[in-house]
């Protein structure tokens, strides 16, 4: 809900208000918070003194006496950097997007502010926009350069957010390949200034954009609907203020904005709530709702059996056929043919950009496709398409589509160079591609690999500033054909596991490979980080051999089942090495988990315990209606001497009862008992024998595991 009264600007969600005053020449935030149902008095919320140093700004600009991190930089042709833009006019505007990048969708009006520096005839415009049903704001900013020349854009922001006080802790979640997403926290009053950033032209494995400030009942939450090179800057000042900066990385960025010309940000997300918990349910909605389209969005998602760790690239048709006819026969949905189906792809040294068939080792796609759909299930393909090895026919053929610096030895990594996406016509050429390998199997899903990082950026006709961001945008015109061309193609997109888990590769590929690493003890870390920004509609969890093969660690077949249960389920092993048992057990599971399926995908997600270093850790996913929920309680370390594991439950309907039924050590479930819903959101409910299900003298040190699901007996539906 968006108002305008006088020079106040109110933009209402459900649960919050966000307050803008215009002043003459600025504009700043009065108030963010929990809603307010009467604005009278805000003058109450203003600055004593209103230098240029005071108020909380809307974006911040350099040339000023305010030496903190500036949103908007610009340079102009004779090297002087200061700009004075003033308020102009603030208005509620029908919303139409700009089209070169992803944004949200579902709200048709947003507020626009704008902003004019009449002596450079520059106009900066920023676009907010109130989510009310999940409780979110998004912002993005525009430039437009009325001038007859152009200025250089050195920093251009998404969001400028400021508030009282420096008590925050600032909350990342950083990591690697093989550990992403884990959660650090760090205090920003004695620091001053934090920073959160990716300098690997993706959103990356190391820093995601998703950031949250927290103090005492307030947390403020921010991501960015953008998958390059990003920028979180936290900044606490002498007047006891934070600012808080999310864009592009201002990195090597310089953006030529030529007279009569736009420029626009990506957009950012913010969300406040009295919890953490709290903020990522609102994370979630708002990614379910708005950020997630077309078909898939809210359709429950098939169970995959996946090749990958199973034979590498060391495979045959008749292999996979034999695999897939055991994922059809224990109850999988879906097949997805990895790595090494196409050129002479038999190691990871050649024919990435070669999509065309391997057909030795697959007797033709669309041959191996049929006769897996022939087994009743779905058929999916792997692709990495923004890379090429330079032993491969696209690479002798073109090899001025590759990414790389004249007269530079080209940095590789996994033996492969990336592709030139800012130029158009390799845009084309990946478009027609990958279509072609969909349109030859008429694939149902494509998983769309990415396994580097960016160096070497280059492009003839791109100015070398502008080079990452053209990428970016690039990559997204490609998904954007590709999507609208094929609407009913499930995308899962993948960067060796999850390295470009962000907000813009969610607009076009609704779900993500979360790691490489499918360890499930490692897996509880990296799915509970994950899951502070993106629900777990969006992660992928498979469950795979052991010994695990990125740590060694050997898990109970069902520990690893109930650990994937946090995402959306799939099996990545040899199925056909499987012992009888084994598959039985399997079958069991997938039944389990298309039961309760649309509770795991699609319910409120609640992190349990603690999942960093708590002796006891899990997450419970309770359907919408609340009528079902299934959790799951994990000892990561058997200690001795250590009893009395116990654990509070959440997001269960308070004013009915429920069924507990607890998951056998081999499937199955058993009835425990009735229990208030009250009750099992707020005790210390205990969890008998947590550790007896495995040999207590063994010592793999594996992780023991409770599974329990809640079946609603009685109490009115209160949602
Ligand atoms: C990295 C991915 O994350 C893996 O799942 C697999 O697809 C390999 N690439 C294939 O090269």
């Amino acid at each position: 809900m968006l108002k305008i009264k006088g020079n106040y600007f109110i933009l209402e969600t459900k649960n919050t208000s966000l307050v803008i005053k215009s002043q003459e020449t600025f504009a700043e935030y009065l108030y963010y918070g929990p809603k307010l149902s009467d604005y009278t008095g805000l003058e109450l919320l203003a600055p004593e003194d209103y230098g240029w140093t005071a108020p909380r700004l809307v974006f911040a600009q350099w040339g000023y006496n305010d030496f903190r991190e500036p949103s908007v930089h610009v340079r102009f042709q004779d090297g002087s950097d200061k700009t004075d833009f003033r308020f102009h006019k603030g208005k509620i505007v029908a919303r139409e997007t700009p089209k070169e990048l992803p944004y949200s969708y579902g709200e048709d009006k947003c507020l626009k502010l704008e902003f004019v520096d009449a002596t450079a005839k520059l106009k900066l415009t920023l676009c907010y926009t109130a989510y009310y049903d999940s409780d979110v704001i998004t912002s993005y900013a525009t430039l437009h350069n009325s001038a007859k020349k152009s200025v250089y854009i050195e920093n251009l922001a998404s969001l400028c957010f400021e508030t009282w006080g420096k008590d925050f802790n600032f909350i990342t979640f950083d990591g690697a390949w093989g550990s992403e997403r884990q959660k650090h926290v760090r205090p920003i009053g004695t620091l001053g200034k934090c920073v959160n950033e990716s300098f690997t032209g993706s959103s990356s494995p190391m820093h995601n954009p998703f950031v949250m400030l927290e103090r005492t009942g307030e947390v403020y939450a921010f991501n960015l609907v953008y998958s390059g090179n990003h920028r979180e800057v936290c900044d606490g000042d002498e007047y006891n203020r934070t600012r808080m900066i999310t864009g592009i990385n201002p990195f090597s960025f310089n953006w030529e904005l030529a007279p009569a010309q736009d420029f626009n940000t990506p957009e950012a997300v913010m969300a406040y709530a009295p919890t953490q918990e709290e903020v990522s349910l609102r994370m979630h909605r708002f990614v379910s709702e708005h950020i997630i389209r077309g078909k898939w969005k809210k359709k429950e998602r098939p169970v995959l059996v996946n090749n990958w760790e199973g034979t590498y690239f060391d495979f045959t048709k008749d292999k996979i056929l034999a695999i897939a006819q055991t994922a059809a026969n224990v109850g999988a949905e879906l097949f997805v043919l990895d790595d090494g189906w196409f050129g002479k792809r038999d190691d990871d040294f050649r024919s990435l950009g070669d999509w065309v068939d391997h057909v030795e080792k697959t007797g033709g796609i669309d041959k191996l496709a049929d006769s897996i759909r022939a087994m009743g299930l779905k058929f999916g393909i792997w692709v990495e398409p923004e890379m090429v090895n330079e032993d491969s026919d696209l690479y002798r053929k073109h090899p001025e589509y590759a990414m790389k610096i004249p007269r530079r030895e080209p940095t590789r990594m996994r033996n492969q160079i990336m592709l030139n996406l800012a130029d158009p016509q390799v845009q084309g050429y990946v478009y027609r591609a990958i279509a072609r390998v969909i349109e030859t199997c008429k694939a149902q899903y494509i998983k769309w690999d990415y396994n580097r990082h960016m160096t070497d950026c280059y492009d003839r006709s791109t100015r070398g500033g502008e080079y990452y961001h053209r990428y970016i945008m690039g990559l997204y015109a490609v998904l954007e054909k590709l999507t609208a061309r094929f609407p009913n193609v499930l995308f899962e997109s993948c960067a060796s596991g999850g390295c470009r888990f962000d907000l813009g590769m969610l607009c076009y590929m609704p779900q993500t490979w979360t790691s490489d690493n499918s360890d499930a003890r490692e897996r509880i870390a990296i799915q509970s980080g994950t899951a502070h920004a993106y629900p777990q509609n969006t992660m992928g969890a498979h469950v795979s051999a052991c010994p695990n093969h990125q740590t060694g660690n050997t898990n109970s077949l069902e520990a690893r089942f109930r650990v994937a249960c946090g995402g959306v389920l799939g099996y990545e092993c040899d199925l056909t090495k499987m012992t009888e048992e084994e598959l039985a057990q399997i079958t069991e599971q997938i039944e389990f988990y298309k039961k309760y399926r649309t509770a795991l995908q699609f319910g409120e997600y609640h992190r349990l315990g603690n999942a960093f270093g708590g002796e006891v850790c899990g997450y419970i996913s309770v359907a919408q209606n609340q009528e079902t929920a299934v959790a799951v309680v994990t000892v990561l370390h058997k200690r001795t001497g250590i009893f009395n594991y116990r654990m509070a439950f959440t997001g269960l309907d308070d004013n009915a009862q429920y069924r507990v039924l607890e998951r056998g050590a081999k499937g199955g479930l058993k009835e425990i008992c009735v229990a208030s819903g009250s009750l099992l959101n707020r005790g210390a409910i205990r969890l008998q024998d947590i550790l007896s299900e495995t040999d207590a003298r063994e010592n793999s040190n594996p992780i023991y595991t409770k599974m329990y699901v809640f079946e609603r007996v009685s109490g009115k539906k209160s949602r």
